[in-house]
């Protein structure tokens, strides 16, 4: 018997949805292992580390007996073989280290993101980007940038990645499965983030009738400081369990097209009052990328701590600008 199926060069069928990972660090291998594990497509892992992608995509294809999946894992360093991807997640970038401040942080891997957008837009014009890569309002705007695609299909993730962190700790506070809870964070993805606890739900009932003000007060804060605590217990470098299995999330939803509905970083015309910004807003997920935005009604408070959420967005975006690498 003869297998007659076309198969690209990597010999691989892709008969699957396609899904390029950008960067084998800790995030992305992560954000790998669980589209391979949830079948979600093929995925394509690069990193110009040489072997790296490569060495992590050969673990997962050894662990896939075990787990029972089928999807495909490929490492390279080229470009090529991302061809025609249908989702792009970009992760690539370094962490920050300590002395290093949130400039140098920004022009390295605005650099990086930058190139990184050129190469994918070459191989596959219509893909969606998820971007993950920090700071990440700047780093989702710079690749809206370079790729010049719609801004439908130019998505940062951060508004999953904190409203699990508050569902979690609304779960443990509560002590109730997080099954039942949802929360909702709105802004940039950093220190002025918008947790919103009206529209936090156990079980459909807002916390602010379940908990005490001090309680939901300290849970917002924990929040919003939710990257940070990481850090500071990992010493070497930040999270990626939870932002890689956010992204996934997000990759779900476009995948089979759900239209779930989740807070990305999305491009605001008008949109909550802002205009040529990114900002976390609730949105509608779907194969087309971002098909809506939905605007909640907020309160005064509410609306001064976006106010202030987005002028720390503008200063980043600022500075993507003043690079001028397009
Ligand atoms: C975090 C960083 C990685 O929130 O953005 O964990």
């Amino acid at each position: 018997m003869r297998w007659s199926e076309t198969k690209d060069k990597s010999n691989i069928v892709f008969h699957r949805k396609k899904v390029t990972v950008v960067g084998a660090g800790n995030v992305g291998a992560t954000a790998a292992f669980l589209l391979a594990q949830k079948e979600l497509a093929n995925i394509v892992m690069i990193d110009v580390m040489d072997g790296v992608p490569q060495g992590k995509s050969l673990d997962m294809y050894e662990a896939s007996p075990i787990q029972g999946f089928d999807a495909v894992v490929h490492g390279t360093q080229d470009y090529a073989d991302t061809a025609d991807s249908d989702l792009v997640i970009i992760t690539a970038g370094i962490a920050r280290k300590p002395g290093m401040s949130r400039d140098d942080l920004l022009s390295i891997n605005v650099k990086i993101v930058a190139e990184v957008t050129k190469n994918i837009v070459h191989y596959s014009p219509d893909c969606v980007i998820l971007v993950v890569t920090n700071p990440l309002d700047a780093m989702v705007y710079t690749a809206l940038k370079v790729s010049r695609f719609p801004k439908q299909r130019v998505i940062g993730m951060a508004g999953v990645l904190d409203s699990a962190r508050m569902r979690a700790f609304i779960g443990r506070e509560m002590d109730v499965s997080i099954e039942d809870v949802t929360a909702f964070v709105l802004g940039g993805h950093g220190d002025t983030m918008v947790p919103l606890p009206r529209y936090s739900t156990v079980a459909g009932i807002p916390i602010t009738e379940l908990l005490s003000e001090e309680r939901v007060q300290a849970i917002c804060q924990r929040t919003a400081d939710g990257g940070a605590e990481i850090v500071e217990l990992l010493k070497t470098g930040s999270a990626f369990y939870a932002p890689g299995a956010s992204v996934v999330a997000m990759a779900e939803s476009i995948l089979k097209d759900k239209k779930r509905i989740m807070p990305c970083a999305a491009f605001l015309e008008g949109e909550y009052g802002v205009d040529g910004y990114y900002m976390g807003v609730p949105c509608k997920l779907g194969g087309g990328g971002v098909e809506s935005v939905i605007e909640l009604d907020l309160t005064d408070d509410e609306k001064s701590q976006l106010e202030k959420s987005l002028q720390a967005v503008k200063v980043l975006m600022k500075d993507v600008d003043a690079l001028e690498h397009f």
